[in-house]
């Protein structure tokens, strides 16, 4: 085997080119990134390249350099690039224009954007919250946060006030930007209303910079609120980037766990951006003329890492879309890639499987001929959807990459590249370069060779692993690196295959993955014990044809909460309504059933795998139930399952 790096490990060409790069990333990894870093634009480079201590959670990487990742996904491409489109925005309605900037132009905007948080008091350092839409000003005051050194927390436009709240505190924000009303195909939603009804409980905010999108009438808030367009009249279209060290923090996103309140994930600014970029080019083996369409919100890693930073950084050009994949109606997806001639295209596979249930003219009506790979991520993709994408989308022509990742990754761990490294229904694949997976056993030892099945955890630092959580580095500690003492422990069960290849199987924890987004059962069940007619509540998941996972809710109510039958509608409906005002939207659940009694071990712990196998209709084989408490409940949740 070569040690010396060369070019062609920096983009893998082909399968021999992914063995020698993948051996060299994990053997030599200094060495590696090094070479793989080296075109970026840097103010200063780099006085090591990796500094790792797993068991402890500490890891730096590039540590000693200086940049602006924003120099690199602007400034660095304007010679060559400057009129090369870099953004593609595509508004939920079809009537309305489009929009196209070229990176002159975004470089322009951004700057622009920059002065603006400038001249409202943002200092390096300070965290920006952004609830918005999408659209073109979300990717725009992103950067900008990114140019003066702001640490940007998005928080995704369908959580509620509460949750809002939660995080704008947790994060401490000075700064939050928002819009007037959003579009989510038929219907508008006030989310300047949302964020002022938030912030009545946020004391660390002191300015709110909202963008006219709508031009709806929105109540201002004097001396805290100011309108963008007003802000932005008259000042410069440059800003000099702010110069960042390598682990200065870059972003905050908030995600569940399987306990208490979500986290903030932090990623910083070398490590994350080098680690966005290679995996960019190598998962969708991206050539100059292609155009991306991820159709991930900001709001989301996914939006973060690929139709922002990854698609930037490789100076390629990148669709954003305002709408949702069955607004005006099935085949808007098809009609977008047509339209603009996407030919990188990366979804979810529950966005597929919603589209897989209309007539399949809606997509046969399309000739998606640009396409050229198509993606797939945020869950485990089943094989009819995996065929059906393939087939009617993919045309049999289009390599099929399902990319296994986390918030806290950073970018792809386990995936094809698409048309060199093997692309097989129902597994993720191979490891990328710098990423050394393992299957653990409960009591923390490696299981060795192939056909095996264990914990998922990585055995080595890559340059997008999670730094640390907001204001609490324990948290992260005891969540990731704890665990397993030397590993990162993912949450996830995988199996090896025959061939090597990964094939991911789920959370192993209690962490709920509804249409691709994570809920912690907890976090769940202190929304519903929020109501006042509740006592107790256990959520679990059960399998959903279109979310992939559901949420269902066994709930105990107060004594009289609930008169009878005819009652129950009522209570059910309050119940969901708290979970919609203290989470949003999208933690709903999906099954609801008032009970007596939850299944308790003496000792009180509830045995979830029971009220598992209710959920998912499993109730011939429920195990061993003999240490439970009061049996009797058991049958009693069987009779009134949903
Ligand atoms: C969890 C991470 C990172 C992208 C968006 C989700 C599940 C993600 C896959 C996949 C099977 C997947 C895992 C993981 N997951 N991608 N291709 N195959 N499972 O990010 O919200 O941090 O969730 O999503 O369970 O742990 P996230």
């Amino acid at each position: 085997m070569p040690t010396a790096t060369s070019p062609q490990h920096a983009r893998i060409r082909t399968l021999e080119g992914y063995h020698e790069a993948y051996h060299l990333s994990i053997h030599h990894p200094n060495e590696f990134w090094a070479a793989v870093a080296e075109p970026f634009t840097w103010r200063r480079k780099w006085d090591t390249v990796m500094e790792s201590d797993m068991a402890a959670g500490e890891t730096t990487w590039f540590a000693g350099a200086r940049l602006n990742i924003t120099e690199n996904c602007l400034d660095r491409h304007l010679p060559a690039r400057g009129n090369k489109l870099a953004l593609i925005y595509e508004p939920n309605d079809t009537k309305e224009r489009h929009l196209r900037l070229t990176y002159r132009e975004l470089h322009q905007r951004v700057c622009q954007f920059a002065n603006v948080l400038l001249n409202n008091g943002v200092e390096k350092g300070d965290v920006v919250c952004l609830y918005m839409p999408m659209i073109p000003e979300l990717s725009i005051a992103v950067l900008a946060c990114a140019r003066i050194g702001a640490v940007h927390s998005v928080i995704f436009a369908g959580f509620s006030a509460t949750a809002i709240a939660d995080r704008v505190n947790d994060a401490q924000a000075t700064l939050v930007i928002t819009s007037d009303g959003l579009n989510r195909g038929a219907k508008q939603i006030p989310v300047k209303r949302v964020v002022d009804e938030a912030l009545e409980t946020c004391p660390s905010v002191r300015k709110v910079v909202v963008v006219e999108h709508l031009g709806w009438p929105v109540q201002m808030e004097e001396e805290r609120d100011v309108w963008y367009h007003e802000e932005a009249a008259d000042v410069a279209k440059t800003c000099p980037a702010e110069e960042m060290k390598a682990e200065d923090p870059l972003f905050i996103l908030y995600t569940s766990g399987s306990t208490g309140k979500p986290k903030g994930v932090v990623h910083t600014t070398a490590g994350y951006m080098v680690w966005a970029d290679y995996t960019f080019r190598n998962v969708f083996q991206v050539e100059e003329n292609d155009v991306f369409w991820c159709t991930a919100d900001i709001g989301w890693v996914t939006g973060h890492t690929y139709l922002l930073y990854g698609a930037l950084l490789a100076g390629s050009t990148t669709l954003m879309f305002e709408g949702i994949p069955t607004y005006p109606d099935a085949g808007r997806f098809w009609e977008v890639i047509d339209k603009h001639s996407v030919s990188i295209f990366y979804t979810a596979p529950t966005a597929i499987r919603a589209l897989m249930a209309e007539p399949l003219d809606n997509v046969l009506s399309y000739s998606l001929d640009s396409l050229r790979v198509i993606g797939s991520v945020g869950e485990p993709i089943n094989e009819e959807a995996w065929h059906w994408y393939n087939e009617h989308v993919g045309k049999g022509r289009c390599p099929l990459v399902d990319t296994w990742w986390q918030t806290e990754t950073g970018g792809i761990m386990i995936s094809a590249l698409a048309g060199i490294t093997p692309s097989v229904p129902a597994r993720a694949g191979l490891p990328l370069p710098g990423v050394w997976p393992v299957l653990l056993r409960q009591d923390g030892t490696e299981i060795e060779g192939n056909n095996e099945e264990g914990y998922l955890a990585i055995k080595q630092a890559w340059p997008g692993i999670i730094r640390t959580t907001w204001g609490d580095h324990n948290r992260a500690v005891q969540t990731y690196f704890a665990p397993y003492p030397g590993y990162y422990f993912t949450g996830d069960g995988a199996r090896r295959d025959e061939n090597g290849l990964y094939r991911i199987i789920g959370r192993v924890d209690d962490v709920i993955n509804v249409s691709g987004h994570r809920f912690g059962t907890a976090e769940i069940e202190n929304a519903i014990n929020q109501n006042p007619n509740v006592v107790e509540s256990a959520v679990v998941a059960y399998p959903h044809e279109v979310k992939g996972q559901g949420i269902y809710a066994y709930i105990i109510c107060r004594e009289g909460a609930c008169k009878g039958e005819a009652d129950k509608p009522r209570v059910e409906a309050s119940i969901i309504e708290t979970v919609v005002a203290e989470i949003g939207k999208i933690a709903r659940p999906d099954k609801i059933q008032l009970v007596t009694g939850l299944p308790k071990t003496r000792s009180g712990k509830i045995m979830r795998r029971i009220l598992r196998k209710v959920a998912e209709g499993e109730t011939s084989n429920l195990g061993d139930v003999s240490t439970l408490l009061d049996p009797a409940v058991v049958d009693e949740i069987i009779q009134g399952a949903k």
